[in-house]
């Protein structure tokens, strides 16, 4: 059986990596590594695969940046020439970025079956254009691997047949658990003269968050706010670093001395970072499933969440963007000491190897 795997964005490479390391048991597979090039910068890609251990991509679509409608149809364009030159017998994309879309619709299209890994993940919010992508991507896939009971039900409420339905947990906590002992040993915050539990680590990309300057300025003034009570490690996102300067908003970050702003880090450093913070400040999906297995609180700087999860355990706060309301809930969160570790159902290091036995009992029967 051969498969391609399709990664483009940061987030998709901790969620690639488990699954092609647990697939090295199974030599009938042949897998296809293929990048889009969504993400290109060194620090929004290369330094993942340094640091997750994953191969160099067979294949790189080299499509770049632009608006959804031309990334996407660039996309679609350059992948159906590999996936006519290549012809997999399955496509198997990860998460709900532009590239996962791309690639599931030409994978459709060519009637070659779809294995989305995190299917099922809902915010229920179609102003995201992640929710669109997920929702599109789960309509489409023959196999639908997902990372939580909430997210098999969505599915199961959505009429998608039971058979196509595999809960296998989450990827990105088999990544994390793998990590974490070298990431450890990084003591990543001395490069800026802090210690563990003494500052906080703040991500901010989300388009409802950066795009509107109105809302970006509002979301600078509080995350001011938040470093006069303790120091805030801020890794800018290209996206995020473009829209301050667009909208001329630098001089609140330069008028912070406790907002430090930084490049985008990799993978280890990043996740030593946030295991050693008193809190984490973000509007990413991913890092509220993390700071949950490392048992950091997190205040969710959105209205919504598609880790509802994360909300039960108790580690996550949606905060939203109102000023008042995030200060309240920090001042509570640094008055109490650190949150335990949770460990949702699935959460457990073993998605890959659940995903990668359903893919080889699938190839044994395509080989009869
Ligand atoms: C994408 C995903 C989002 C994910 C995020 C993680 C979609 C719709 N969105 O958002 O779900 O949470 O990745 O980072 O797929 N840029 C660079 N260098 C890069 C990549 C991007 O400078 O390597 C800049 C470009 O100006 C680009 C902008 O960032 O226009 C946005 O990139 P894009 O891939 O469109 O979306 P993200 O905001 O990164």
């Amino acid at each position: 059986m051969k498969i391609i795997h399709v990664a483009g964005a940061r987030p998709n490479f901790m969620k690639l990596a488990p699954i092609l390391r647990a697939l090295q048991a199974y030599p009938e597979i042949h897998n296809i590594l293929l990048h889009t090039g969504q993400h290109y910068d060194v620090n929004m890609s290369d330094v993942f695969f340094d640091d997750l251990k994953l191969p160099r991509p067979d294949v790189n679509l080299g499509v770049g940046s632009g608006s959804h409608a031309l990334q996407t149809a660039e996309i679609m364009q350059r992948f159906e020439q590999v996936m006519l030159s290549e012809r997999p017998d399955l496509v198997l994309v990860v998460g709900d970025v532009n590239s996962t879309l791309a690639c599931s619709l030409v994978a459709a299209k060519l009637h070659t079956p779809i294995a989305h890994v995190e299917a099922g993940v809902r915010s229920f919010d179609r102003s995201m254009p992640e929710e669109i992508n997920r929702l599109v991507t789960d309509v489409l896939s023959d196999l639908l691997f997902t990372p939580s009971r909430h997210a098999t039900e969505n599915l199961r409420r959505q009429g998608i047949p039971e058979e196509k339905i595999y809960f296998v947990g989450n990827v990105m906590v088999d990544s994390l658990l793998d990590a974490l002992p070298i990431a450890s040993e990084q003591r990543s915050w001395e490069k800026w003269g802090l210690t563990p539990e003494n500052y906080a680590v703040l991500t901010l990309h989300r388009a409802s968050n950066v795009d509107d300057p109105a809302n970006l300025r509002q979301i600078l003034s509080t995350l001011a706010e938040v470093s006069r009570r303790l120091p805030v490690i801020f890794p800018v996102h290209p996206r995020t670093r473009q829209r301050i300067q667009e909208s001329n908003l630098g001089g609140i970050t330069r008028a912070s001395p406790g907002l430090i702003l930084c490049e985008p880090l990799g993978y280890l450093d990043f996740l030593c970072l946030i295991a050693n913070a008193r809190c984490v400040l973000t509007d990413s999906g991913g890092i509220q499933a993390e700071t949950t297995i490392l048992g950091v609180p997190c205040l969710t700087l959105r209205r919504n969440t598609e880790w509802l999860e994360t909300i039960e355990q108790g580690t996550n706060h949606l905060v939203g963007t109102d000023q008042a309301h995030i200060l309240q809930v920090l001042d509570e969160i640094l008055a109490q000491g650190k949150t335990t570790p949770q460990r949702p159902e699935g959460w457990d290091g073993r998605a890959g190897a659940r995903i990668a036995e359903i893919l080889h009992r699938r190839a044994q029967i395509l080989a009869r």
